[in-house]
């Protein structure tokens, strides 16, 4: 039997929504990581330092006795986000980034920001004092292709705006192609990216062949084969500018299940079995602790975690549940397709 003693992970990109929802949702992350990165895309949105205040205390009210998890907070860029504001949540220690969704860009979008030029003096702020942007880095003009939205934002949004602000320090979110796997990796130290456990299985054929699979649609959408490759390539490499951001991001079945089906793979009760899985078949075991436990908080400028988490391959594959039940109605749990022998023992 093999087994793997790592520092506690950290999940540097996760969507834990409210009430019902986040109240069926913690457990399954706080169970196995020490702290994540919440997403702020709730409606309305959290986009002030009291907003995030107040969602901070409904998470740690709602953490059932006994678990220990840190939420570290985001807040929600607008057009009229106040940089003043975004300086004292930085000082608070509780805010650790600010999240720019590109208006109509995904889920909960649509107070995301349309003209980036309206948000500079924020930017500004930021790499001044050094706060992270989480970029949901896709375009959304309509008549960019789906698939080349993530390269056409690099090339478009991004590079100009770290040519513009070199100071600022970026977090890629959940890249998705080899485009921007290579642009990260340049990108000295001001630049990381996050990758999502799903998009290390998937590709676009798992979607749309033989069938559609609404729970495997999220965005940013799973590419080509070619990417999932070097989306794999990426997150074993050791490179400490790549690290682990679930995404995980509930919607129940009804939501997903429908002639307009909405984004997001619920991924936060399998990922850390997926995540060995994919790493022994790279020969990348030993570059897990980096991925899950290290990278995050060096970018972070946060200290590794010191409890230690194990898992054990044993002959008999991992069972899962197939929904978690919450208040709102059932949500699926992420399927890789394929049994998993790696055992999350502690
Ligand atoms: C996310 C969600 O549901 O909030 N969905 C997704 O497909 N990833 C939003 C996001 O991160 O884009
Ligand atoms: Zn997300």
């Amino acid at each position: 039997m093999q087994t793997l003693t790592l520092p506690r992970p950290d999940d540097w990109h996760l969507h834990l929504r409210d009430g019902a929802m986040l109240q069926a949702v913690l457990p399954e992350t706080a169970r196995h990581f020490a702290r994540a990165i919440v997403m702020p895309n709730l409606v309305p949105p959290v986009v002030t330092l009291d907003d995030a205040r107040a969602y901070h205390d409904r998470i740690m009210a709602t953490l059932p006795p006994g678990m220990a998890f840190q939420p570290l907070m985001t807040l929600y860029l607008t057009e009229g986000t106040d940089p003043a504001d975004v300086e004292r949540a930085a000082a608070s220690g509780l805010v650790k980034a600010v999240k720019l969704y590109p208006a109509g860009a995904t889920t909960n979008s649509q107070s995301g920001v349309r003209d980036l030029a309206k948000v500079m003096p924020v930017l500004e702020t930021m790499a001044r004092i050094g706060l992270p942007l989480c970029t949901h880095g896709e375009v959304t003009t309509p008549e960019v292709d789906i698939f080349d939205r993530e390269a056409v934002f690099i090339d478009t949004v991004l590079d100009p705006l770290r040519r513009r602000l070199p100071e600022l320090r970026v977090v890629m979110e959940h890249i998705t192609t080899e485009e921007g796997v290579a642009y990260a990796a340049q990108g000295g130290e001001n630049l990381a990216a996050t990758i999502t456990t799903h998009h290390l299985i998937l590709n676009r054929n798992h979607i749309l062949a033989g069938g559609i699979r609404p729970h495997y649609y999220c965005l940013p959408v799973a590419k080509r084969e070619r990417h999932r490759l070097a989306l794999r390539r990426a997150a074993t490499s050791g490179n400490p500018c790549y690290f682990l951001g679930t995404d995980s991001a509930p919607h129940v079945d009804a939501l997903k299940e429908a002639a307009c089906g909405c984004a997001g793979c619920f991924t936060a009760t399998n990922t850390l079995s997926l995540l060995a899985h994919v790493f022994e078949e790279e020969s990348a075991l030993d570059r897990l602790e980096g991925f899950v436990a290290r990278h995050g908080p060096a970018f972070y400028r946060l200290p590794v975690n010191t409890a230690t988490i194990t898992l054990e391959k044993r002959p008999d594959p991992c069972t899962w549940p197939e929904k978690i039940v919450s208040g709102s109605g059932p949500v699926t749990v992420f399927n890789p397709g394929f049994p998993v022998h790696w055992h999350v023992v502690t």
